[in-house]
């Protein structure tokens, strides 16, 4: 991608300077004034000028593509990347600076960041912005067309698209919804520079810078919740009805600090698809359509890190032993299969998350269920109450008595084994297993509510364990 605009402004650089000696030839013929020479020959040396740029241009790109070219058939990428990178480097420095240009004279404050000021209703009912993290993907339409469609209310829920990358054609799919959403651009598209070795995550350093900004310029409005939504995710059709019933949660509960629509173990084969209005407390943060207060943005912007803030979030130093909330079907679906993390993944696992499809009055629902006091004396009493079963029992059905049940683990590899018979995530961060609260995994199987729990007396998460 890159390269081709380098030749095009090389290109482009070749047919001035044509043109620039074909007027000079012509015009030598006819009679001139000694200014009028003067002038030319100054021209013409401009012209030898450039023309010298564009070949030195030229020979770096036909370098960087050579070099490129020999990496892919021979393999040498220890010796040969830090030569890409040194030329590499100097064209893109040229074409920094030529965008930079270009921003310097499109600049109008009027244009871009009319974030809508309005932070509360008539009600008193709080205005929720749901945050799109956008960068060069046009199909960042499937995700805005949705999130349109399924709104409530322009005015409590109006969309702020943020764009990273500065790619045009993004851009025009974002702008072609008018006044349906606002779009505010990251301003800072230099380069980060990062250690050789870290090249490969460079897109994750400019995910977190975006990620700071954004939330940054939002938040400034004096938001008292933000939803953050990636270009890449389509939403239920309850979406805002779920963060509608959540949020007062987030202030009544000190050990909340996120609501998100996703479930990591969301796979139509492992949830009870006659549950949709079913929502658990996760000491794993899922990200993937969250909700976070003001309060929680004061305190993580100013420690904000410079890559993989979902790891650095998910961090006992972050987390503080805060959970979220999650629903027992995904309200977000990623459809994002290109993209900073791996295809693979995509087709083995997230392709598969099952998108709730029914629309669920939560806001009407009376959520104090999920208040930790609440949850704790249910939920983590009732789940030691269910009878332990071995997970062959429950694959071949020999469980006599209905209702829940327990599978329980003590060692990290019993964990694994366990997961990956039952077709669940099977990795930690921070030591938490996916969807995990208090170490308990809870799934439906067999037309049955599952608990993946540890011993009763559990002493916390293992760092360790990843
Ligand atoms: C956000 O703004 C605050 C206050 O101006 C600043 O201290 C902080 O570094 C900013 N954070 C990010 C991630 O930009
Ligand atoms: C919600 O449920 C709790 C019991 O779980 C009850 O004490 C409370 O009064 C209910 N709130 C409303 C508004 O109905």
């Amino acid at each position: 991608m890159r390269s081709r605009k380098v030749l095009l402004v090389i290109g482009f650089l070749i047919t001035w300077t044509y043109v620039t000696y074909y007027i000079l030839l012509r015009s030598t013929g006819t009679h001139m004034t000694y200014f009028q020479k003067q002038k030319l020959v100054h021209l013409g040396d401009q012209a030898r000028e450039q023309s010298q740029h564009s070949r030195n241009l030229n020979r770096n790109v036909i370098e960087f593509l050579k070099i490129k070219y020999l990496e892919h058939t021979q393999q040498q990428i220890s010796s040969t990347t830090p030569r890409i990178s040194i030329v590499a480097a100097e064209i893109s420095n040229e074409l920094v600076d030529q965008q930079q240009q270009e921003q310097i004279g499109e600049e109008d404050p009027s244009k871009s960041r009319k974030i809508p000021t309005q932070t509360y209703l008539s009600n008193g009912e709080p205005v929720i912005p749901i945050l799109v993290f956008s960068c060069n993907r046009i199909t960042v339409k499937k995700c805005l067309d949705n999130l349109v469609q399924y709104r409530p209310s322009v005015e409590q829920f109006p969309i702020i698209v943020s764009q990273d990358c500065g790619d045009e054609p993004t851009k025009e799919v974002i702008l072609s919804y008018g006044n349906q959403l606002t779009l505010i651009e990251q301003p800072d598209l230099s380069d980060i520079r990062v250690l050789p070795k870290e090249k490969k995550f460079k897109g994750y350093y400019k995910i977190a810078r975006h990620y700071g900004w954004a939330l940054n310029t939002t938040f400034q409005v004096g938001f008292e919740f933000v939803i953050i939504v990636e270009d890449d995710l389509n939403v239920a059709p309850d979406f805002f009805e779920y963060f509608l019933g959540t949020h007062k949660l987030l202030k009544q509960d000190s050990s909340l600090w996120c609501v998100s629509a996703w479930n990591d173990n969301g796979k139509a084969a492992v949830v009870d698809a006659s549950r949709p209005e079913l929502l658990y407390r996760t000491d794993f943060f899922p990200g993937l359509g969250w909700m976070l207060t003001r309060d929680l943005w004061s305190e993580l912007s100013v420690k904000w890190p410079k890559s993989f803030w979902d790891d650095w979030i998910r961090h006992p130093q972050q987390r503080k032993e805060r959970s979220c909330i999650r629903p027992e079907i995904s309200r977000t679906r990623t459809f994002g299969k290109i993209g900073v993390s791996n295809g693979l993944f995509f087709d083995k696992y997230l392709k598969h998350i099952k998108l709730s499809e029914d629309f669920v009055r939560f806001s009407k629902i009376n959520m104090t269920y999920l208040l930790k006091d609440n949850y704790d004396n249910t939920f983590l009493r009732q789940v030691y109450t269910y009878p332990i079963v071995t997970y062959d029992e429950l694959r071949r059905n020999l469980i006599a008595a209905d209702g829940p049940v327990r599978i329980q683990y003590t060692t990290r590899d019993q964990y694994k084994r366990m997961t990956r018979l039952l077709g669940l995530m099977d990795d930690f961060k921070s030591g938490v297993p996916r969807t995990a609260y208090h170490g308990i995994v809870s799934f439906y199987y067999n037309k049955r509510r599952v608990h993946l729990a540890p011993n009763a007396n559990w002493k916390g998460y293992d760092l360790s364990w990843s």
